[in-house]
């Protein structure tokens, strides 16, 4: 049985996991404990066409639309297809969906940018919660091997002429590494909302399967594309106030009271999700910072209360009552469209190497990601990476036909080393504030440049490799910002997320896909070496 190495337990790694247990020896590697990860902090849903006033082909059709002519049509497709069997599978997971009044129906919401309600919750708000607790249940009904506390730190490569990948490098607890060989590697690790100052990710978001991938020379795309969630408690936590929120009927009020979104869009508040980052943001400058303000008051206490409980909880923790005054709100980092460059199966440009969920690049999302989609690419990519490592792991390790930066020296391979705690000497909190101002919701040449060469000198005078997991998250997220600001600086149009002051309409001979990064300082260990220095790219 070959054994497969999945990295990452949200609905992405344990959906992996799940659809491969039976035909191979999986092993799942996660950085905290099994039910932690980015999706149990899912609100809002999953969105599948599942109802008769609804298509897969609308469902595919806001997904491009909301990519802002970037999305890949195939890609979409794919997504909405199989979004109604990816249904039936959490179902038979154990996940237990929200039904409507009369109990037979699934009960659906509105998001933004999508022409039907289509998005399917259970908890009321707390979609993800119930998504991992049902699979992380589900998974250990199976023979999955599960290892907790353990931190990827790179990926190694075989020997010969390292031209595949054989496993990885982690971080134990007790702060030693260790190397975990494997016949394939799945990254499922997620994203990098620890960039920014302000984000709805929690703090173990950090980048660490697209650092380790950027060190390695596997291809990525359009890192540029980082999402900001317009909503969110303007408090500190940045706590997500979903998008269903709005679709149930709340505006968004400026400090005058006035409903600005009715001038900026047609859609008004349930306009795309940038489209409303932005509009905040600006209207946040026009009245001296302060938060504007979310109007939930058009709907009564019950509704609230019922499908919105988690929020309201939070709404009161901080002080405000959602039913009955204004939510001061801002924009925060959410989610990163661009990533691992992978085909529709999950390949990467290293044989043996996938990825999939948020951490993958597979053309879905384009420019901008339609709400809810995401825990529905999670499961649907799944799935088709287990295909196709049950289609035989030599063909399903093909590689995608993309370069690779060279990998140029060799060396014997280090076990398992001493605990040497060694930090990044990178201050994390001036990097997430320096990548908020100038590589945040807007941007411009001039500061990205900023950004650039302030990245650049610390990463000279950062060390060269970690040995605490605050340490390895940190280097990993300053690897991450690098790369982004590259992709943001090479792409010199405004599209979906993007918004470049200097550049400030989408330009049509612009790259529909952008490889822009840095891979000056990339690293990767081979199966039997020390950590090797890559040529840049
Ligand atoms: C939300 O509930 O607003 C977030 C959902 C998503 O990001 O897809």
């Amino acid at each position: 049985m070959a054994r497969v190495i999945v990295v990452g337990s949200g609905i992405a790694g344990l959906s992996t996991a799940l659809f491969a247990a039976s035909a191979h020896d999986v092993v799942l590697v996660t950085k905290g404990a099994l039910a932690d990860g980015n999706t149990r902090y899912a609100q809002g849903g999953i969105a599948a066409a599942t109802a008769l006033d609804d298509s897969v082909t609308l469902h595919a059709e806001d997904t491009i639309r909301a990519g802002a002519g970037l999305t890949d049509p195939a890609a979409a497709r794919v997504l909405a297809e199989s979004g109604p069997a990816a249904i039936q599978s959490l179902i038979g997971w154990g996940v237990r969906f929200d039904h409507d009044e009369g109990g037979i129906e699934l009960a659906r919401a509105l998001e933004a940018a999508h022409s039907r309600a289509r998005v399917l919750h259970a908890g009321g708000d707390a979609t993800g919660a119930a998504i991992e607790h049902a699979l992380v249940g589900a998974l250990r009904a199976t023979s999955v091997t599960v290892l907790e506390n353990t931190l990827l730190t790179d990926l190694v490569l075989a020997d010969a002429g390292a031209t595949r990948a054989a496993g990885i490098e982690v971080l134990l607890a007790d702060g030693s590494r260790d190397v975990l060989l494997a016949d394939a590697v799945v990254l499922a690790t997620g994203g990098a909302g620890q960039l920014f100052s302000h984000t709805t990710n929690p703090a173990l978001a950090t980048g660490d399967g697209l650092a380790a991938a950027l060190r390695a020379g596997v291809a990525t795309s359009d890192l540029e594309f980082v999402q900001f969630h317009p909503t969110t408690l303007a408090a500190e936590g940045n706590f997500l106030i979903s998008e269903a929120v709005r679709g149930e009927g709340a505006v968004l009020r400026n400090a005058a009271g006035e409903r600005f979104m009715l001038g900026v869009h047609p859609d008004a508040e349930l306009a795309p999700r940038d489209v409303v980052a932005r509009a905040i943001a600006a209207e946040m400058a026009g009245q001296g910072g302060t938060p504007v303000t979310l109007d939930a008051r058009g709907i009564d206490r019950e509704t609230l209360a019922s499908r919105f409980p988690t929020i309201m909880a939070a709404c009161a923790e901080a002080g405000f009552d959602l039913a009955s005054g204004l939510v001061p709100v801002v924009p925060a980092a959410h989610y990163m469209m661009g990533g691992i460059t992978t085909d529709l199966d999950g390949r990467t440009s290293l044989p043996g190497l996938f990825a999939v969920g948020e951490v993958a690049r597979t053309g879905v999302h384009g420019a901008n990601r339609l709400a809810s989609n995401s825990l529905l690419e999670g499961t649907v990519f799944a799935r088709r990476v287990a295909a196709a490592l049950a289609g035989g792991l030599d063909k399903a390790a093909g590689g995608l036909p993309e370069q690779r930066s060279p990998l140029e020296q060799r060396s014997p391979l280090e076990q398992r080393s001493p605990l040497e705690q060694r930090s990044s000497g990178v201050d994390r909190g001036e990097l997430q504030r320096l990548m908020w101002r100038d590589a945040g919701l807007r941007r411009s040449g001039a500061g990205l440049a900023r950004a650039e060469a302030l990245l650049d000198d610390r990463a000279k005078a950062s060390t060269a490799r970690p040995d605490t997991r605050d340490g390895v998250e940190t280097a990993n997220l300053l690897t991450v910002a690098r790369a982004v600001v590259a992709a943001a600086t090479a792409r010199q149009e405004s599209r979906g997320a993007h918004a470049r002051s200097d550049f400030p309409t989408p330009e049509p001979s612009a790259p529909s896909r952008n490889t822009a990064t840095t891979h000056a300082t990339a690293r990767a260990t081979t199966s039997s070496g020390r950590p090797l220095q890559t040529q840049g790219s």
